[in-house]
């Protein structure tokens, strides 16, 4: 296994229901180091470059008005397998389809409020992770 960097958001119905520092305390516990991280609310034109790789997809308009409703906190998680590890601790997308005791079974409402991303590759994280960090403002 190696050390991976990804790339995590807290969504807007986590945010707004003051779910931050558990869902931090999960990523913690399970050996993941929150190594940057920013409250920040996107702009609607800021959610569509993030999630262009699902523009042709029916729930892509409801997706980024959802992303653009509400502050996130975007941040970096480094660990062993991180990537992988990072989307055991969320679950699966639809909270239903979820295991227990993971964060969106706990606490997601919906598939579209279904409370964190994550990356799904090392591609992707490389990529997500550029789109909101810059070097300096990741400090292992
Ligand atoms: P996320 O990991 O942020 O990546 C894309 C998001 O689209 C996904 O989580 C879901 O919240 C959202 N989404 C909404 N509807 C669907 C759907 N039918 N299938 C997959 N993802 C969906």
């Amino acid at each position: 296994m190696a050390v991976e960097r990804t790339l995590s958001i807290i969504k807007p119905d986590a945010t707004c229901r003051d779910l931050t520092g558990r869902i931090n305390a999960r990523f913690e516990e399970s050996g993941l180091h929150i190594v940057a991280q920013k409250r920040i609310r996107m702009t609607l034109g800021v959610a569509e470059k993030f999630y262009e790789v699902h523009r042709r997809r029916s729930f892509f308009d409801d997706l980024c008005a959802f992303m653009a409703s509400g502050p996130v906190v975007v941040q970096v998680l480094e660990g062993e397998d991180a990537i992988a590890r990072n989307r055991e601790i969320m679950g699966a997308t639809n909270p239903d389809n979820a295991e227990e005791k993971t964060i969106r079974r706990d606490f997601g409402e919906s598939i579209e409020a279904n409370s964190v991303h994550g990356s799904d590759s090392l591609e992707t994280a490389a990529r997500e992770i550029a789109f909101f960090f810059s070097d300096i403002e990741i400090v292992g």
